[in-house]
């Protein structure tokens, strides 16, 4: 046994009287008139292939047990396929049953099991046709994030995952420490004292590989992250995750115009991949997850997104007739049913939104003359909400200064931040992609759990 073989999308490609192998995991066994039809798939494609096992080919016993979810190799000819939906079938001549599946307790047996039980038995739900369409499109979509900037001449860098700074100066962060021991599930305090922790001070798991990204974009000019990101923010929505992927290109001799055209260049270039790359998937979402997803990602590689400054898009808001569960004046951080009548109602497709007041922003954000808003820029889907953040970042070592001094951050912490401010700073900016937020996008699938394979929420770290 070899990976070296083909895989079940290969098999499709084969011409009628070919004799080969197919392994694979059961869906669903049919018996009629002496004949089984064995539909399985091994997650190359979207398609099951069909193996015709004809009374007597293969012993009764072994049949028997070739039911959903079992694990088996098919020896047999690829022949042409009477039924509709399919080019080709194998015919079996043999079958070796690596592990059988009880029907009686294999949890995958029910067709239309719901998103939440699935969820709860993520440990086998890629073996289910919709989940294998997200991990295929989730593995060709990261595929799509390299290729895009590495066809831009960007460098792929990777950031620490343990960091001491907090880059959002949010809080939400996960603490990662040795001054717990744990033993048997008893949790007991080593010392108290941060300087006697692991690392000689308190360390936290990152929010964002951003200011490292900025760090070697200032010396090696177009660079992008792509990694996992942590936030102990304790929101339990369907957009929010506590370990998620984020994607960070981070530009020198950019400003917020070049950053914004570049987000939109990503998107298009991503969703326009799937569409060619992804068709098979993509076509199962549209008729079964999301009945708009085809004509709404067409439209966007299609169309130019619609660009607004915040306090245009607040007078809209205002003026718009709606009751929002949050009412809007200038100065809000936006909630998302705000973001969703923007994109879905007002516009009809992404929209970026840019100068939002600093008070709603991160401290790194490079300041207007007005000494109000800074360069941000966000990107708002529909359905989604907020898919892209980033900005133009403060270059100038005094601003920059102050406005920690202001938020009352600690300044010495950042000392290695400023020191890019004090020794040939220059324009730059940047944005996060959040990974899944895209994926939510581009399936149609409506909880942020379900596109990542293993999710972590609060109060859930199962797997
Ligand atoms: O807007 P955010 O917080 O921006 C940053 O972290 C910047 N440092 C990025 C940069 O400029 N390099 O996060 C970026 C994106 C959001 O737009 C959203 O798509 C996603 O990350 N995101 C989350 N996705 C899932 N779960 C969460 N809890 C998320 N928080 C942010
Ligand atoms: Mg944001």
């Amino acid at each position: 046994m070899d990976y070296r073989r083909t895989y079940i999308k290969g098999l499709f490609a084969l011409p009628a009287g070919t004799a080969t192998v197919a392994y694979g995991w059961v869906k669903t066994r049919r018996d009629s008139k002496g004949i089984s039809f064995v539909q399985i798939n091994d997650g190359s494609c979207f398609k099951d292939l069909q193996v015709i096992v004809n009374e007597g080919t293969i012993d009764a016993e072994t049949l028997k047990k070739i039911t959903t979810g079992a694990c088996v190799r098919f020896d047999g000819v690829i022949v042409d396929s009477p039924a509709a939906g399919q080019a080709v079938e194998m015919q079996a001549s043999g079958v070796e049953l690596f592990g059988p599946a009880d029907p009686l307790s294999y949890p995958l047996q029910k067709k239309g099991a719901t998103m939440e039980f699935l969820r709860e038995i993520a440990h086998l739900r890629a073996r289910g046709n919709t989940f294998g369409a997200v991990y295929r499109v989730r593995n060709e979509a990261a595929w799509a994030v390299h290729k895009f900037f590495q066809d831009r001449g960007f460098l792929y860098l990777n950031t620490p995952i343990i960091t001491a700074s907090d880059a959002e100066g949010a809080g939400a962060m996960f603490q990662v420490t040795t001054a717990v021991e744990t033993a048997h599930g008893e949790y007991k305090l080593r010392t108290n004292e941060a300087a006697q922790d692991f690392f000689g001070k308190p360390a936290f798991l990152t929010v964002s590989g951003q200011l490292e990204a900025e760090t070697v974009a200032l010396g090696m000019t177009n660079v992008y992250t792509f990694g996992p990101t942590f936030r102990a923010e304790n929101s339990s929505t369907s957009r929010h995750l506590a370990e998620f992927w984020m994607v960070e290109p981070e530009m020198a001799f950019c400003d917020i115009e070049g950053n914004m055209n570049l987000a939109e260049e990503f998107l298009r270039e991503v969703i326009g991949h799937l569409l060619t790359k992804s068709e098979e998937d993509l076509a199962f979402f549209n008729q079964r997850i999301e009945p708009q997803l085809l004509a709404t990602l067409k439209h966007v590689v299609d169309s130019s997104f619609e660009r607004m400054g915040y306090g245009e898009a607040i007078k809209m808001l205002e003026q718009s007739g709606e009751t929002f569960e949050f009412p809007v004046h200038w100065g809000v951080d936006l909630q998302s049913e705000h973001e969703r009548w923007l994109t879905e109602v007002k516009v009809g497709r992404p929209v970026i939104l840019t100068d939002y007041p600093k008070e709603i922003k991160a401290f790194y954000m490079r300041q207007n003359d007005d000494g109000k808003t800074v360069r941000a820029m966000d990107v708002l889907a529909p359905r989604i909400g907020e898919i892209i953040g980033g900005s133009q970042r403060e270059e100038r070592l005094d601003v920059l200064e102050s406005r920690i001094q202001e938020l009352g951050l600690p300044m010495e912490a950042y000392w290695w931040y400023l020191d890019l401010r004090r020794f040939g700073s220059a324009p730059h900016s940047g944005f996060g992609l959040g990974f899944e937020r895209l994926l939510m996008y581009c399936t149609g699938m409506k909880n942020i759990r379900d596109v990542i394979p293993f999710h972590r929420t609060p109060g859930h770290a199962e797997f």
